[in-house]
């Protein structure tokens, strides 16, 4: 098998990397965690990243997504190359471009769920706050977490938790979605709620781009790409997803999985 390109059959080019490497020099010998990734996200697309646990899945995310630095190689992101932005053209980029969700919602204890949803937004467009309250309202409407804007964060279900962090991550309007095992921390009905609302984000037209260890999660996705030791090693165009081929994708996902190693 080559370690080529493994590139989406169409569509505009939005993210990139090339020959994307990572080497922590913190220990000795320094580790190398990424061996030189090429990755190709067309705009719309929604991306799933799979591999064993220490594959190197979250560190290619970081690096994808400007929030860690690579060793060598090149992203570009709508054709702009985000290595060579200095820390604070970097942070503007991730505020009105990107928006993240993690395993863990990382909310602020003394705001409200509202609050916390809308703290990035306002950072980013500090004068345009009545514009950033209207969006995340109808976010949280949409979301399905209206009723509980005004609750402290722990006063929500861990699935709320994680629809709000949706609702945080698009506030500011992103073009591209990154989510690092955001189902890592739920039950399977409060995993499906936010596959749900991560759903809907694509079918708006938001790319996305999310690391799982869960299939049920990534049969969401329109392709997954597998991680072998910091190597992209495969990937598989799922196409669409469809509720009702929901257990006929899993399926097909896993006999590729186990083929794999996974
Ligand atoms: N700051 C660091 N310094 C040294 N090594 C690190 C550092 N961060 C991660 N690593 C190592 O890099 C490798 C890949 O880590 P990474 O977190 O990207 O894996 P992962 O695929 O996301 O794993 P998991 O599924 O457990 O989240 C691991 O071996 C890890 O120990
Ligand atoms: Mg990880």
């Amino acid at each position: 098998m080559t370690m080529g390109d493994f590139m989406p059959n169409q569509g505009t080019v939005t993210l990139e990397s090339r020959a994307l490497t990572k080497t922590y020099f913190s220990t000795d010998p320094p580790t190398q965690v990424l061996g030189g990734i090429d990755l190709t996200v067309r705009e719309g697309e929604f991306v799933v990243i799979m591999g064993a646990s220490g594959s190197g899945k979250s560190t290619l995310l970081y690096s994808i997504s400007g929030m860690d630095r690579p060793t060598s190689g090149n992203v570009l992101l709508e054709g702009r190359e985000l290595t060579s932005l200095d820390d604070a053209e970097m942070a503007g980029v991730r505020l009105t471009r990107m928006g993240f969700v993690f395993q863990q919602a990382h909310f602020l204890s003394n705001l409200d769920v509202r609050d916390n949803i809308l703290l990035p937004a306002l950072k980013a467009a500090p004068k345009e706050k009545d514009a950033a309250i209207a969006r995340v309202d109808a976010l949280m409407e949409r979301f399905g977490i209206a009723h509980v804007k005004d609750h402290g964060i722990t006063q929500v279900s861990g699935g709320q938790l994680q629809r709000a962090s949706i609702c945080r991550a698009l506030a500011g309007e992103p073009s591209i979605l990154f989510a690092d095992e955001p189902t890592g921390a739920l039950n399977s009905s409060m995993s499906e709620e936010v596959m749900n609302a991560l759903t809907d984000v694509h079918s708006d037209g938001t790319t996305v781009v999310m690391v799982t260890h869960d299939p049920g999660c990534a049969v969401r996705g329109d392709r997954v790409i597998y991680l072998r030791d910091g190597l992209l090693v495969d990937s598989r165009e799922l196409g669409t997803w469809s509720a009702e081929q929901a257990t006929q994708r899993e399926d097909d996902l896993l006999a590729w999985l186990r083929d794999l190693g996974f």
